[in-house]
């Protein structure tokens, strides 16, 4: 990994580092080796593509250590294998979890019903407050889970006090760092031990790639890959070669969108069909303060409220460029209603008690002009009344 020391810049990192070398030809891109035999007598490593271990996913591995500064990552086949696969790595049978309640629909409900199944007990706080957190821990407690920023309203909990809860009681502090990317948000630098993505959202950024990583130290990312080697949920050498071409445009998609997403929210904000904007960008957001300590950037995402003349389906429905789809941070601006998609396996009055209501739309800002963003935004207005 000692090449990874050598890049500083989130750009040059995205770019260049992980990259494998094509010792043959001299290609500027990494082979594939999507081989599922390799030779191992006197070798340091097993490599295998159930182990995580090929040439393709140990690189783009150091690329995701590399932005997350930790000491090492691992790929997996998906957010909730990353996800998954990591809880499942620290607890166990008679073990307890602290979970922040406004969360991803898919954690919680992974949560909800396969923990149970296994016996591992949880909480969900009932806020966001350092407070609310430590109210949950009890004897049996091992491990602490954030999402920050939130999916979908975009709260944002103080990283750095969780770390130091966890620490006190010798929690074990997992981060989902999907929404923010290593780009403009560090959790490990600001102690959480793991740090989890859907690597489905920015990292891949082209909406056709179903990935995960989880960045950590090189003890934790051991005990994680002990686990994903039995549970093989590892991603084809294919993918993750699409994975690494893709991360090498992160940070210039990214930051286009954010840019974005920043002057979008302030446009919404004067909207008089929209009754609330979430974004963390702005300084009227609850938690804005928490969120310029830790972040660089307030990132891509925005939430909003239609104001309640206006049908959800149908405004979205009268979109001509923004497409109305599932998931979000590829290139193109995309909205959802959260209550109809990502979270609309939670119990309902869950969804009230977080804010979740039936007009909430979830915006995902993409790379295009804000003017033709803004001008179909406008046009749906008018179209669905
Ligand atoms: C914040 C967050 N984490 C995790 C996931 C799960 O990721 P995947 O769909 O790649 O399994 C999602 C999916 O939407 C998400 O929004």
């Amino acid at each position: 990994m000692s090449d990874t020391k050598k890049f500083k810049g989130v750009n040059t990192i995205c770019t260049h580092v992980g990259q494998v070398k094509d010792e043959q030809f001299g290609s500027s891109v990494s082979p594939i080796f999507p081989g599922t035999s390799y030779e191992y007598i006197d070798k340091e490593i097993d490599r295998y593509p159930r182990y995580s271990s090929t040439p393709n996913q140990e690189f783009l591995s150091k690329k995701i250590s590399a932005l997350e500064q930790t000491e090492h990552a691992i790929i997996l086949g998906s957010g909730m294998a990353a996800i998954s696969t990591s809880l499942l790595s620290f607890l166990g049978s008679g073990d307890h979890i602290v979970v922040q309640n406004d969360i991803y629909g898919g954690t919680r409900n992974l949560i909800e019903k396969q923990f149970t199944r296994y016996k591992i007990e949880y909480s969900f706080t009932k806020g966001i407050g350092i407070e609310e957190f430590e109210k949950e821990i009890k004897s049996n407690t091992k491990a602490i889970f954030i999402e920050t920023p939130s999916n979908p309203l975009l709260k944002i909990v103080d990283i750095k006090k969780i770390a130091e809860l966890s620490k006190s009681h010798g929690l074990i502090s997992f981060i989902d760092n999907t929404f923010a990317t290593p780009l403009i948000q560090r959790p490990h630098n600001l102690g959480i031990d793991v740090v989890m993505h859907s690597a489905t959202k920015y990292f891949g950024g082209h909406s056709d790639i179903c990935a995960g990583a989880v960045a950590a130290s090189t003890e934790h990312i051991n005990k994680i890959w002990s686990l994903s080697k039995n549970m093989g949920g590892s991603l084809s050498d294919y993918t993750t070669w699409l994975l690494e071409r893709s991360m090498k445009t992160l940070s210039v998609r990214f930051f286009t969108q954010q840019k974005n997403a920043m002057k979008l929210s302030q446009v919404l904000q004067e909207n008089k069909n929209i009754d609330r904007v979430y974004y963390p960008g702005l300084t009227g957001h609850e938690n804005h303060d928490i969120a310029k300590k830790q972040m660089d950037g307030f990132g891509a995402v925005i939430s909003f409220e239609l104001n309640k003349k206006f049908n959800p389906k149908l405004f979205l429905k009268s979109l001509k460029m923004i497409s109305p789809t599932m998931s979000f941070a590829g290139v193109e601006s995309t909205m959802l209603s959260p209550s109809k998609t990502s979270h609309y396996l939670l119990r309902k009055e869950d969804r009230i008690n977080q804010g979740i209501v039936d007009n909430l739309i979830r915006f995902s800002v993409g790379i295009e002009d804000i003017e033709d963003i803004n001008y179909d935004i406008e046009q749906a207005f008018n179209n669905c009344k």
